[in-house]
Protein backbone atom coordinates (compact mmCIF):
# COMPACT_ATOMS: atom_id res chain seq x y z
CA UNK A 1 0.00 0.00 0.00
CA UNK A 2 2.11 2.92 -0.99
CA UNK A 3 -0.76 5.52 -0.03
CA UNK A 4 -0.65 8.19 2.22
CA UNK A 5 -4.04 7.26 3.15
CA UNK A 6 -2.88 3.87 3.54
CA UNK A 7 -5.25 2.59 0.88
CA UNK A 8 -4.51 0.10 -1.82
CA UNK A 9 -5.67 -3.44 -3.04
CA UNK A 10 -5.39 -6.34 -0.78
CA UNK A 11 -3.61 -8.35 -3.41
CA UNK A 12 -2.27 -8.81 -7.00
CA UNK A 13 -5.54 -10.73 -7.77
CA UNK A 14 -7.85 -7.60 -6.29
CA UNK A 15 -5.76 -4.99 -8.58
CA UNK A 16 -6.07 -7.36 -11.71
CA UNK A 17 -9.77 -7.43 -11.30
CA UNK A 18 -10.19 -4.13 -10.27
CA UNK A 19 -7.97 -2.49 -13.23
CA UNK A 20 -9.72 -5.09 -15.45
CA UNK A 21 -13.14 -3.66 -14.16
CA UNK A 22 -12.18 -0.58 -15.23
CA UNK A 23 -10.83 -1.75 -18.89
CA UNK A 24 -13.58 -3.39 -19.76
CA UNK A 25 -16.83 -1.39 -20.20
CA UNK A 26 -19.22 -0.39 -22.50
CA UNK A 27 -16.11 0.27 -24.76
CA UNK A 28 -15.67 -3.64 -25.13
CA UNK A 29 -19.35 -4.65 -25.13
CA UNK A 30 -21.15 -1.55 -27.28
CA UNK A 31 -18.52 0.01 -29.23
CA UNK A 32 -15.61 -2.38 -29.75
CA UNK A 33 -17.79 -5.17 -31.92
CA UNK A 34 -19.95 -2.45 -34.43
CA UNK A 35 -16.44 -0.39 -35.14
CA UNK A 36 -14.66 -4.03 -35.74
CA UNK A 37 -16.91 -4.92 -38.61
CA UNK A 38 -17.42 -1.55 -39.94
CA UNK A 39 -13.79 -1.10 -40.50
CA UNK A 40 -12.86 -4.01 -42.16
CA UNK A 41 -13.41 -6.82 -39.59
CA UNK A 42 -10.20 -9.05 -39.44
CA UNK A 43 -8.63 -6.13 -40.92
CA UNK A 44 -9.67 -4.26 -38.09
CA UNK A 45 -8.45 -6.86 -35.56
CA UNK A 46 -4.76 -6.92 -36.77
CA UNK A 47 -4.46 -3.16 -36.23
CA UNK A 48 -5.92 -2.91 -32.96
CA UNK A 49 -3.88 -6.17 -31.48
CA UNK A 50 -0.78 -3.92 -32.75
CA UNK A 51 -2.23 -0.95 -30.80
CA UNK A 52 -2.99 -2.70 -27.88
CA UNK A 53 0.28 -4.13 -27.42
CA UNK A 54 2.68 -1.48 -28.48
CA UNK A 55 0.87 1.47 -27.03
CA UNK A 56 -2.03 0.54 -24.88
CA UNK A 57 -0.33 -1.99 -22.77
CA UNK A 58 3.31 -0.03 -22.48
CA UNK A 59 1.21 3.16 -21.75
CA UNK A 60 -1.02 0.99 -18.69
CA UNK A 61 3.00 -0.96 -17.52
CA UNK A 62 4.16 3.67 -17.68
CA UNK A 63 1.05 4.55 -15.67
CA UNK A 64 1.68 1.60 -13.13
CA UNK A 65 5.25 2.49 -12.65
CA UNK A 66 4.10 6.25 -12.27
CA UNK A 67 1.48 5.51 -9.76
CA UNK A 68 3.02 3.24 -7.37
CA UNK A 69 6.75 4.91 -7.62
CA UNK A 70 5.06 8.19 -6.46
CA UNK A 71 1.68 6.57 -4.58
CA UNK A 72 -0.18 9.58 -5.58
CA UNK A 73 -2.71 11.50 -7.53
CA UNK A 74 -1.55 12.72 -11.59
CA UNK A 75 -1.51 15.82 -10.38
CA UNK A 76 1.38 15.27 -7.60
CA UNK A 77 2.43 12.34 -9.46
CA UNK A 78 4.41 13.81 -12.03
CA UNK A 79 5.80 17.27 -10.27
CA UNK A 80 7.17 14.91 -7.64
CA UNK A 81 9.06 12.37 -10.24
CA UNK A 82 10.47 16.01 -11.57
CA UNK A 83 11.96 17.68 -8.70
CA UNK A 84 8.60 18.81 -7.70
CA UNK A 85 8.59 21.32 -11.01
CA UNK A 86 4.93 22.55 -10.81
CA UNK A 87 4.59 22.46 -14.40
CA UNK A 88 4.02 18.55 -14.66
CA UNK A 89 1.19 18.76 -12.59
CA UNK A 90 -0.83 20.22 -16.18
CA UNK A 91 0.05 16.84 -17.42
CA UNK A 92 -1.72 15.31 -14.84
CA UNK A 93 -4.51 18.15 -14.45
CA UNK A 94 -5.59 17.10 -18.46
CA UNK A 95 -6.00 13.80 -17.37
CA UNK A 96 -8.11 14.50 -15.15
CA UNK A 97 -10.25 16.65 -16.72
CA UNK A 98 -10.76 13.87 -19.69
CA UNK A 99 -11.85 11.58 -16.92
CA UNK A 100 -14.17 14.45 -15.79
CA UNK A 101 -15.90 14.13 -19.22
CA UNK A 102 -15.77 10.65 -19.93
CA UNK A 103 -17.88 10.16 -16.39
CA UNK A 104 -19.76 12.51 -17.85
CA UNK A 105 -21.11 11.03 -20.76
CA UNK A 106 -20.72 7.44 -19.74
CA UNK A 107 -23.41 8.39 -16.91
CA UNK A 108 -25.89 8.86 -19.79
CA UNK A 109 -25.33 6.03 -21.35
CA UNK A 110 -25.40 3.31 -18.53
CA UNK A 111 -28.28 5.86 -17.44
CA UNK A 112 -30.09 4.25 -21.01
CA UNK A 113 -28.71 1.21 -20.40
CA UNK A 114 -30.35 0.87 -16.25
CA UNK A 115 -33.30 2.07 -17.77
CA UNK A 116 -33.04 -0.77 -20.86
CA UNK A 117 -32.56 -3.16 -18.01
CA UNK A 118 -35.75 -2.24 -16.26
CA UNK A 119 -37.70 -2.29 -19.56
CA UNK A 120 -36.39 -5.88 -20.07
CA UNK A 121 -37.78 -6.63 -16.67
CA UNK A 122 -41.07 -5.29 -16.39
CA UNK A 123 -41.60 -6.56 -20.48
CA UNK A 124 -42.34 -3.28 -21.64
CA UNK A 125 -39.71 -4.22 -24.35
CA UNK A 126 -41.17 -6.78 -25.17
CA UNK A 127 -44.26 -5.47 -26.27
CA UNK A 128 -42.75 -2.95 -28.93
CA UNK A 129 -43.60 -3.58 -32.51
CA UNK A 130 -40.38 -4.45 -34.64
CA UNK A 131 -40.39 -1.22 -36.47
CA UNK A 132 -41.22 1.16 -33.19
CA UNK A 133 -37.84 0.40 -32.18
CA UNK A 134 -35.93 3.61 -33.08
CA UNK A 135 -38.92 5.91 -31.93
CA UNK A 136 -39.21 3.91 -28.41
CA UNK A 137 -35.29 5.14 -28.00
CA UNK A 138 -35.81 8.30 -29.45
CA UNK A 139 -38.34 9.30 -27.56
CA UNK A 140 -36.79 8.08 -24.68
CA UNK A 141 -33.28 9.58 -24.97
CA UNK A 142 -34.58 12.97 -25.85
CA UNK A 143 -36.78 13.33 -22.62
CA UNK A 144 -36.73 15.00 -19.87
CA UNK A 145 -37.20 13.28 -16.71
CA UNK A 146 -36.04 9.03 -17.60
CA UNK A 147 -32.96 9.60 -18.68
CA UNK A 148 -32.11 11.85 -15.62
CA UNK A 149 -33.38 9.77 -13.41
CA UNK A 150 -31.34 6.13 -14.23
CA UNK A 151 -28.74 8.37 -14.62
CA UNK A 152 -28.71 9.64 -11.20
CA UNK A 153 -29.16 6.27 -10.15
CA UNK A 154 -26.42 5.27 -11.73
CA UNK A 155 -24.41 7.55 -10.38
CA UNK A 156 -26.04 6.80 -7.23
CA UNK A 157 -24.20 2.84 -6.98
CA UNK A 158 -21.51 4.34 -8.41
CA UNK A 159 -20.65 6.65 -5.28
CA UNK A 160 -21.47 4.57 -2.67
CA UNK A 161 -19.01 2.04 -3.71
CA UNK A 162 -16.85 5.01 -4.35
CA UNK A 163 -17.15 5.81 -0.32
CA UNK A 164 -16.62 2.13 0.81
CA UNK A 165 -13.04 2.56 0.15
CA UNK A 166 -10.41 0.95 -2.58
CA UNK A 167 -10.19 -2.57 -0.72
CA UNK A 168 -13.57 -2.85 0.78
CA UNK A 169 -15.69 -0.89 -2.09
CA UNK A 170 -13.75 -1.56 -5.64
CA UNK A 171 -11.90 -3.93 -5.32
CA UNK A 172 -14.54 -6.05 -3.78
CA UNK A 173 -17.20 -5.58 -6.06
CA UNK A 174 -14.83 -5.76 -9.14
CA UNK A 175 -13.58 -9.20 -7.58
CA UNK A 176 -17.72 -10.11 -7.60
CA UNK A 177 -19.01 -8.53 -10.54
CA UNK A 178 -16.26 -9.41 -13.41
CA UNK A 179 -16.95 -13.57 -12.97
CA UNK A 180 -20.43 -13.01 -12.80
CA UNK A 181 -19.63 -10.76 -16.28
CA UNK A 182 -17.59 -13.17 -17.67
CA UNK A 183 -19.95 -15.89 -17.13
CA UNK A 184 -23.29 -14.05 -18.38
CA UNK A 185 -21.36 -13.03 -21.76
CA UNK A 186 -20.53 -16.79 -22.28
CA UNK A 187 -24.28 -17.96 -22.01
CA UNK A 188 -25.35 -15.13 -24.67
CA UNK A 189 -22.48 -16.46 -26.93
CA UNK A 190 -23.39 -19.67 -26.71
CA UNK A 191 -27.16 -19.03 -27.52
CA UNK A 192 -26.07 -16.56 -29.97
CA UNK A 193 -23.86 -19.12 -31.75
CA UNK A 194 -26.10 -21.66 -32.23
CA UNK A 195 -28.48 -19.76 -33.27
CA UNK A 196 -29.56 -20.70 -37.42
CA UNK A 197 -27.72 -18.32 -39.60
CA UNK A 198 -25.24 -17.33 -37.15
CA UNK A 199 -22.02 -17.77 -39.53
CA UNK A 200 -22.80 -14.67 -41.34
CA UNK A 201 -21.86 -12.73 -37.99
CA UNK A 202 -19.04 -14.51 -37.10
CA UNK A 203 -17.87 -13.97 -40.82
CA UNK A 204 -18.75 -10.11 -40.99
CA UNK A 205 -16.58 -10.06 -37.25
CA UNK A 206 -13.48 -12.00 -38.21
CA UNK A 207 -13.16 -11.90 -42.35
CA UNK A 208 -10.58 -9.43 -43.02
CA UNK A 209 -11.50 -6.64 -45.50
CA UNK A 210 -8.33 -4.33 -46.15
CA UNK A 211 -10.78 -2.49 -48.51
CA UNK A 212 -12.62 -1.33 -45.25
CA UNK A 213 -9.63 -0.56 -43.49
CA UNK A 214 -9.19 3.32 -43.93
CA UNK A 215 -6.97 6.30 -42.06
CA UNK A 216 -10.26 6.97 -40.54
CA UNK A 217 -10.44 3.00 -39.34
CA UNK A 218 -7.07 3.40 -38.25
CA UNK A 219 -7.51 6.27 -36.22
CA UNK A 220 -10.40 4.41 -34.84
CA UNK A 221 -8.53 1.43 -33.98
CA UNK A 222 -5.89 3.73 -31.71
CA UNK A 223 -8.75 5.18 -29.84
CA UNK A 224 -9.85 2.26 -29.01
CA UNK A 225 -7.22 0.67 -28.10
CA UNK A 226 -6.75 3.57 -25.70
CA UNK A 227 -10.19 4.04 -24.35
CA UNK A 228 -10.84 0.29 -23.87
CA UNK A 229 -7.36 -0.19 -21.58
CA UNK A 230 -8.74 2.80 -19.75
CA UNK A 231 -5.07 3.99 -20.57
CA UNK A 232 -3.37 7.85 -21.11
CA UNK A 233 -5.79 9.80 -18.54
CA UNK A 234 -4.07 8.93 -15.74
CA UNK A 235 -6.97 6.47 -14.19
CA UNK A 236 -3.94 3.82 -14.00
CA UNK A 237 -1.77 6.02 -12.37
CA UNK A 238 -4.55 5.78 -9.14
CA UNK A 239 -4.38 2.26 -9.53
CA UNK A 240 -0.93 1.92 -9.69
CA UNK A 241 -0.46 3.80 -6.53
CA UNK A 242 -2.67 0.89 -5.30
CA UNK A 243 -0.81 -1.74 -6.24
CA UNK A 244 0.90 -4.02 -3.84
CA UNK A 245 4.48 -3.42 -3.26
CA UNK A 246 5.46 -6.93 -4.78
CA UNK A 247 3.25 -6.92 -7.49
CA UNK A 248 4.85 -7.94 -10.67
CA UNK A 249 3.61 -4.84 -13.38
CA UNK A 250 4.35 -6.60 -16.26
CA UNK A 251 2.48 -9.85 -15.45
CA UNK A 252 -0.30 -7.43 -13.96
CA UNK A 253 -0.28 -5.55 -17.32
CA UNK A 254 -0.71 -8.38 -19.44
CA UNK A 255 -3.45 -10.34 -17.45
CA UNK A 256 -5.47 -6.71 -17.77
CA UNK A 257 -5.10 -6.38 -21.20
CA UNK A 258 -5.66 -10.34 -22.33
CA UNK A 259 -9.33 -9.67 -20.08
CA UNK A 260 -10.01 -6.41 -21.96
CA UNK A 261 -9.43 -7.71 -25.69
CA UNK A 262 -10.90 -11.20 -24.61
CA UNK A 263 -14.24 -9.90 -23.49
CA UNK A 264 -14.36 -7.50 -26.65
CA UNK A 265 -14.25 -10.60 -28.82
CA UNK A 266 -16.57 -12.50 -26.95
CA UNK A 267 -18.94 -9.71 -26.82
CA UNK A 268 -18.55 -9.14 -30.88
CA UNK A 269 -19.40 -12.84 -30.96
CA UNK A 270 -22.47 -12.53 -28.68
CA UNK A 271 -24.06 -9.89 -30.69
CA UNK A 272 -23.05 -10.23 -34.42
CA UNK A 273 -24.17 -13.97 -34.65
CA UNK A 274 -27.64 -12.98 -33.35
CA UNK A 275 -28.55 -10.31 -35.47
CA UNK A 276 -27.73 -11.89 -38.65
CA UNK A 277 -29.46 -14.97 -37.19
CA UNK A 278 -32.56 -12.88 -37.07
CA UNK A 279 -31.84 -10.92 -40.36
CA UNK A 280 -31.67 -7.88 -38.54
CA UNK A 281 -28.48 -4.74 -39.66
CA UNK A 282 -25.92 -4.06 -38.56
CA UNK A 283 -26.14 -0.54 -37.67
CA UNK A 284 -23.63 1.62 -35.35
CA UNK A 285 -23.68 3.48 -32.01
CA UNK A 286 -26.34 3.15 -29.73
CA UNK A 287 -28.72 2.10 -32.81
CA UNK A 288 -27.19 -1.58 -32.66
CA UNK A 289 -27.91 -1.56 -28.85
CA UNK A 290 -30.81 -0.02 -27.62
CA UNK A 291 -32.71 -0.60 -31.10
CA UNK A 292 -31.38 -3.66 -33.35
CA UNK A 293 -30.65 -5.68 -29.86
CA UNK A 294 -34.26 -5.44 -28.54
CA UNK A 295 -35.77 -6.83 -31.98
CA UNK A 296 -33.35 -9.61 -32.05
CA UNK A 297 -34.31 -10.54 -28.60
CA UNK A 298 -38.36 -10.26 -29.32
CA UNK A 299 -37.63 -12.73 -32.58
CA UNK A 300 -36.19 -14.98 -30.10
CA UNK A 301 -39.76 -15.86 -28.62
CA UNK A 302 -39.77 -16.74 -24.41
CA UNK A 303 -36.66 -16.62 -24.00
CA UNK A 304 -35.62 -13.78 -25.09
CA UNK A 305 -37.27 -11.68 -22.68
CA UNK A 306 -33.86 -13.75 -20.56
CA UNK A 307 -31.89 -12.84 -22.70
CA UNK A 308 -32.73 -8.94 -23.03
CA UNK A 309 -32.25 -8.92 -19.39
CA UNK A 310 -29.00 -10.74 -18.92
CA UNK A 311 -27.41 -8.45 -21.96
CA UNK A 312 -28.79 -4.99 -20.24
CA UNK A 313 -27.80 -6.66 -16.89
CA UNK A 314 -24.57 -7.17 -18.24
CA UNK A 315 -23.61 -4.20 -19.83
CA UNK A 316 -24.44 -2.37 -16.99
CA UNK A 317 -22.37 -4.02 -14.48
CA UNK A 318 -19.30 -3.63 -16.85
CA UNK A 319 -20.54 -0.12 -17.11
CA UNK A 320 -20.42 0.21 -13.23
CA UNK A 321 -16.89 -1.20 -12.44
CA UNK A 322 -15.58 1.43 -15.02
CA UNK A 323 -17.13 4.51 -14.00
CA UNK A 324 -15.96 3.72 -10.57
CA UNK A 325 -12.91 3.99 -11.44
CA UNK A 326 -13.49 7.57 -13.44
CA UNK A 327 -14.95 8.43 -10.04
CA UNK A 328 -12.13 7.04 -8.11
CA UNK A 329 -9.62 8.83 -10.00
CA UNK A 330 -11.45 12.49 -9.00
CA UNK A 331 -12.33 10.99 -5.43
CA UNK A 332 -8.60 10.33 -5.33
CA UNK A 333 -7.37 13.86 -6.24
CA UNK A 334 -9.88 15.75 -4.18
CA UNK A 335 -9.24 13.76 -1.01
CA UNK A 336 -5.52 14.18 -1.25
CA UNK A 337 -6.38 17.95 -0.95
CA UNK A 338 -7.52 17.56 2.98
CA UNK A 339 -11.11 16.65 1.85
CA UNK A 340 -12.54 13.88 3.67
CA UNK A 341 -12.68 10.83 1.11
CA UNK A 342 -16.82 10.61 1.44
CA UNK A 343 -17.26 14.32 0.95
CA UNK A 344 -14.54 14.02 -2.10
CA UNK A 345 -16.78 11.19 -3.63
CA UNK A 346 -20.13 13.37 -2.95
CA UNK A 347 -18.23 16.60 -4.40
CA UNK A 348 -17.22 15.16 -7.32
CA UNK A 349 -20.27 13.27 -8.08
CA UNK A 350 -22.42 16.32 -7.85
CA UNK A 351 -20.00 18.72 -9.89
CA UNK A 352 -20.05 16.02 -12.79
CA UNK A 353 -23.75 14.87 -12.57
CA UNK A 354 -24.59 18.55 -14.19
CA UNK A 355 -22.78 18.40 -17.12
CA UNK A 356 -24.30 14.85 -17.29
CA UNK A 357 -27.57 16.00 -17.04
CA UNK A 358 -26.99 18.94 -19.26
CA UNK A 359 -25.38 16.32 -22.08
CA UNK A 360 -28.85 13.78 -21.78
CA UNK A 361 -31.10 17.20 -22.03
CA UNK A 362 -28.76 18.55 -25.18
CA UNK A 363 -29.12 14.69 -26.89
CA UNK A 364 -31.41 13.93 -30.20
CA UNK A 365 -34.36 16.44 -29.79
CA UNK A 366 -33.78 17.48 -25.96
CA UNK A 367 -35.05 20.16 -24.81
CA UNK A 368 -31.30 21.66 -25.13
CA UNK A 369 -30.48 20.38 -28.45
CA UNK A 370 -30.66 23.76 -29.46
CA UNK A 371 -27.77 24.77 -27.36
CA UNK A 372 -24.68 24.40 -29.76
CA UNK A 373 -20.83 24.68 -28.28
CA UNK A 374 -18.68 24.74 -31.68
CA UNK A 375 -21.82 23.90 -34.06
CA UNK A 376 -22.38 20.53 -32.33
CA UNK A 377 -24.68 19.75 -29.49
CA UNK A 378 -23.21 19.67 -26.03
CA UNK A 379 -23.47 15.35 -26.06
CA UNK A 380 -22.23 14.91 -29.20
CA UNK A 381 -19.15 16.94 -28.49
CA UNK A 382 -18.06 15.31 -25.39
CA UNK A 383 -18.69 12.01 -27.38
CA UNK A 384 -15.78 13.58 -29.71
CA UNK A 385 -13.83 15.25 -27.10
CA UNK A 386 -13.85 11.71 -25.26
CA UNK A 387 -13.69 9.28 -27.97
CA UNK A 388 -11.21 10.40 -30.76
CA UNK A 389 -9.36 13.69 -29.56
CA UNK A 390 -8.26 14.05 -25.42
CA UNK A 391 -7.12 9.90 -24.57
CA UNK A 392 -4.32 9.84 -27.36
CA UNK A 393 -3.40 13.66 -26.64
CA UNK A 394 -3.04 12.72 -23.24
CA UNK A 395 -1.74 9.57 -23.32
CA UNK A 396 0.89 10.94 -25.68
CA UNK A 397 2.28 13.16 -22.76
CA UNK A 398 2.30 10.50 -20.52
CA UNK A 399 4.69 8.09 -23.06
CA UNK A 400 6.68 11.09 -23.49
CA UNK A 401 6.99 11.81 -19.93
CA UNK A 402 8.09 8.09 -19.14
CA UNK A 403 10.25 7.36 -21.94
CA UNK A 404 12.25 10.82 -22.23
CA UNK A 405 12.15 12.94 -18.49
CA UNK A 406 11.48 10.14 -15.69
CA UNK A 407 14.57 8.50 -14.59
CA UNK A 408 15.29 5.15 -15.67
CA UNK A 409 16.45 4.38 -12.73
CA UNK A 410 13.64 4.49 -10.90
CA UNK A 411 11.73 2.87 -13.81
CA UNK A 412 13.88 -0.06 -13.15
CA UNK A 413 13.62 -0.39 -9.61
CA UNK A 414 9.67 -0.04 -9.74
CA UNK A 415 9.59 -2.36 -12.53
CA UNK A 416 12.04 -5.05 -10.95
CA UNK A 417 10.35 -4.85 -7.32
CA UNK A 418 13.54 -3.46 -6.32
CA UNK A 419 15.57 -5.53 -7.52
CA UNK A 420 13.58 -8.91 -6.80
CA UNK A 421 12.14 -9.43 -9.97
CA UNK A 422 13.66 -10.24 -13.14
CA UNK A 423 13.17 -7.43 -16.26
CA UNK A 424 14.91 -9.28 -19.18
CA UNK A 425 12.57 -7.32 -21.46
CA UNK A 426 13.39 -3.85 -20.43
CA UNK A 427 15.72 -2.91 -22.84
CA UNK A 428 12.96 -3.37 -25.38
CA UNK A 429 10.14 -2.40 -23.50
CA UNK A 430 12.56 1.00 -22.60
CA UNK A 431 14.89 1.77 -25.95
CA UNK A 432 12.53 0.73 -28.54
CA UNK A 433 8.67 0.87 -27.35
CA UNK A 434 8.33 3.34 -24.96
CA UNK A 435 10.50 6.36 -26.39
CA UNK A 436 9.83 5.30 -30.12
CA UNK A 437 7.50 3.10 -30.92
CA UNK A 438 4.65 4.37 -29.00
CA UNK A 439 5.31 7.98 -29.29
CA UNK A 440 5.54 7.95 -33.21
CA UNK A 441 2.83 5.85 -33.68
CA UNK A 442 0.75 8.04 -31.41
CA UNK A 443 1.81 10.87 -33.15
CA UNK A 444 1.18 9.72 -36.45
CA UNK A 445 -2.11 8.84 -36.32
CA UNK A 446 -3.11 12.11 -33.97
CA UNK A 447 -1.87 14.60 -36.87
CA UNK A 448 -3.08 12.75 -39.39
CA UNK A 449 -6.74 12.31 -37.67
CA UNK A 450 -6.33 16.01 -37.08
CA UNK A 451 -5.41 16.82 -40.99
CA UNK A 452 -8.65 15.03 -42.16
N1 LIG B 1 -12.37 1.35 -20.50
C1 LIG B 1 -13.74 1.72 -20.37
C2 LIG B 1 -14.55 1.06 -21.47
O1 LIG B 1 -14.00 0.38 -22.32
O2 LIG B 1 -15.76 1.24 -21.48
C3 LIG B 1 -13.95 3.21 -20.37
C4 LIG B 1 -12.97 4.02 -19.59
C5 LIG B 1 -12.85 3.87 -18.21
C6 LIG B 1 -12.15 4.90 -20.26
C7 LIG B 1 -11.91 4.60 -17.53
C8 LIG B 1 -11.22 5.63 -19.58
C9 LIG B 1 -11.10 5.48 -18.21
F1 LIG B 1 -10.21 6.20 -17.61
Amino acid sequence: MATKTGEGFSSSFGAIMAAAGSAVGLGNIWRFPYICGKYGGGAFLLVYIFFVIFIGMILMMSEFVIGRRTGEDPMKAYPKLMHHRPGWKFVGLAGLITCFLILAIYLVISGWTLNYFWESLTGTLAGIADGDFGTHFNEFASSVWRPVIFLVLFLVFTTIVIIGGVEKGIERVSKLLMPILVVLLLVLCVRSLTLEGASAGVAYLFQPDFSKLTGEGILAALGQALFSLSVGMGVMIVYGSYLPVDDNILKTSVWITVCDFAIAILSGIAIFPAVFACGQDPTGGPGLVYQVLPMVFNSLGGIGRLFSIVFFLLLALAALTSAISLLEALTQWLSSEKVGRTASAILMSAAVVLLAVAASLSFGDGIWSGFKLGGMQLFDLLDKLTGTILPPVCALMTILFFGWFMKKDDIIDELSNHGTVKIGYFNVFYYFLARFVAPLALLIVLISGLIN
